[in-house]
């Protein structure tokens, strides 16, 4: 028996997360998606097709595999191909190929997989794993044989490693899209949704009702997949909503356009050596709407951690990005009062090393709890889903850290400082240099759910 002899009904993201060829593939989102399904039809299909094979399944722990995907694996795999090995943990088929079910409980137990070498390895419910963990185990898909070498992956929203995974696969691309890092490695998100598993929706018709009695932060991440959650989130009025890119419609994300001239333009900074420094640009149009429509973020890579720029670096890269992207228009600066603290040295404090090399800026207002209520006004919603406040999807850090930020737990009324918030922080000095009246924080209009109606704004789509 060969693939060609295989009858596998599968649900159409089951079949994009098989068919995808990219190095690192995440299958993701509501619970019961059929991602757990999805991965052992995967390992099937790869262990026929690719004669002398070998695949590692991983998850947490022990119990975990039993009960879940080695339990199914046994209902799922033709008898006449392969054997199950309790002792080792494996399915050996006729062909050669092998199936290894693993755990990953503690960080070091990763050195069990010193020396293996695998075709693919797959990675149950990521988010519980460590990015340290999921990076070797990368280093271990290598071998001589012709097969693809993949990484793939399946999980649900939340977990220890909710953060990585979501910077990883999620943020900076759209999902289905594969993007390429700066090491070359592809990778790509497939988005899977509770409504895509007929088979379960036939089976079982009260399980969506169960996840709708969820509380509020469970619900969006087991039946809507959504990856902008966590508890303690500020800005829980934040929506980055693929179906409003071009619309503008309940989304904060939106497809880059031209500026008209007319728009009065703003720069904002924070500085940051050791800790990224952030500048972002700003449009107002005519309504007072305000477009994030450019970033500059020293950040070397890993969250939070600074490029170590001098000012005088820090401005001549922001005159270059204007004499080439802004020529002749008026820009007009805002940054944190602290930059013209003395910094104890000849050149003065940091505004005035940047004035030095033409860059001019404005003291912003620091007032914390202030400049906050700006950015919750902004980001609320109108009757007709608009917001004062748009991001242009090319501002990738401000998208990603935004939604990221969490109260702090001393002073619950603001945010905690001790998070990625530079971007955030010299947004407020631009937005309080024109604050704008209290909006009343529009509630999305709350609406039933409906799984099979394809033209939902947000919801469904809002990851
Ligand atoms: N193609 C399929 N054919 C038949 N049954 C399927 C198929 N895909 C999924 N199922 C069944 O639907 C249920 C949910 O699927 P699965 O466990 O793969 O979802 P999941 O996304 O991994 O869920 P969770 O997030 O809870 O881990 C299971 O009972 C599974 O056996
Ligand atoms: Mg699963």
């Amino acid at each position: 028996m060969g693939v060609a002899d295989l009858t596998l009904n599968l649900t159409a993201t089951q079949k994009q997360f098989m068919d995808s060829d990219a190095d690192e593939v995440l299958f993701g989102g509501a619970a019961g998606g059929g991602k757990s399904y999805g991965q052992l039809a995967d390992a099937l299909v790869y262990a026929l097709k690719y004669a002398g094979s070998r695949q590692l399944i991983l998850r947490r722990t022990f119990p975990e595999l039993e009960h879940s995907i080695i339990f199914t694996s046994m209902q799922m795999f033709p008898k006449e191909v392969a054997k199950y090995r309790a002792t080792h943990h494996r399915w050996e088929f006729v062909n050669g190929s092998l199936i290894e079910f693993g755990y990953l409980a503690g960080e070091k137990d990763v050195l069990r997989y010193q020396g293996a070498e695998y075709d693919v390895v797959r990675f149950d419910e990521l988010t519980h794993f460590t990015e340290g963990q999921y990076t070797y185990l990368l280093s271990r898909i290598r071998g001589v044989n012709p097969y693809p070498k993949q990484m793939k992956s399946s999980t649900n929203p939340g977990g220890i490693g909710h953060h990585w995974v979501k910077r990883r696969f999620i943020d900076g691309g759209m999902p289905n899209q594969v993007q390429t890092d700066e090491s070359g490695m592809r990778r790509v998100f497939i988005p899977s949704f509770v409504q895509d598993n007929v088979f379960l929706m036939e089976a079982d018709k009260t399980y969506q009702k169960r996840l709708e009695l969820l509380p509020e932060e469970q619900r969006k991440a087991l039946l809507y997949g959504q990856w902008d959650i966590f508890d303690g989130q500020v800005f829980a009025e934040w929506q980055n909503n693929p179906r409003g890119y071009q619309t503008r419609r309940f989304s904060h994300v939106i497809a880059p356009f031209e500026i008209p001239k007319e728009w009065r333009r703003f720069r904002t900074f924070d500085f940051g050596y050791a800790k990224p420094f952030a500048v972002s640009w700003f449009a107002l149009d005519h309504d007072g709407r305000a477009y994030n429509y450019r970033e500059l973020y020293g950040c070397s890579g890993e969250p939070d951690v600074g490029v170590r720029w001098t000012a005088q670096k820090i401005a001549r890269a922001i005159r270059e990005i204007e004499e080439r992207e802004e020529k002749g228009r008026t820009i007009c600066g805002y940054a944190d009062p602290a930059i013209w603290n003395a910094t104890g040295s000849n050149e003065g404090s940091i505004a005035e090393m940047m004035e030095k090399e033409g860059v001019y800026f404005e003291k912003g207002k620091n007032h914390r709890l202030a400049g906050k209520m700006q950015v919750h006004y902004r980001l609320s919603f109108d009757e007709e889903g608009l917001p004062m406040l748009y991001f242009f999807d090319t501002c990738k850090h401000m998208i990603r850290t935004l939604p990221q930020l969490r109260y702090d737990p001393v002073n619950p009324e603001d945010v905690d400082t001790r998070q990625e918030d530079h971007l955030y922080d010299a947004m407020k000095y631009f937005l309080m240099s024109d604050p704008i009246a209290p909006r009343e924080s529009m509630v999305l209009p709350k609406r039933e759910y409906h799984p099979l109606e394809e033209d939902l704004e947000y919801g469904r789509f809002a990851f």
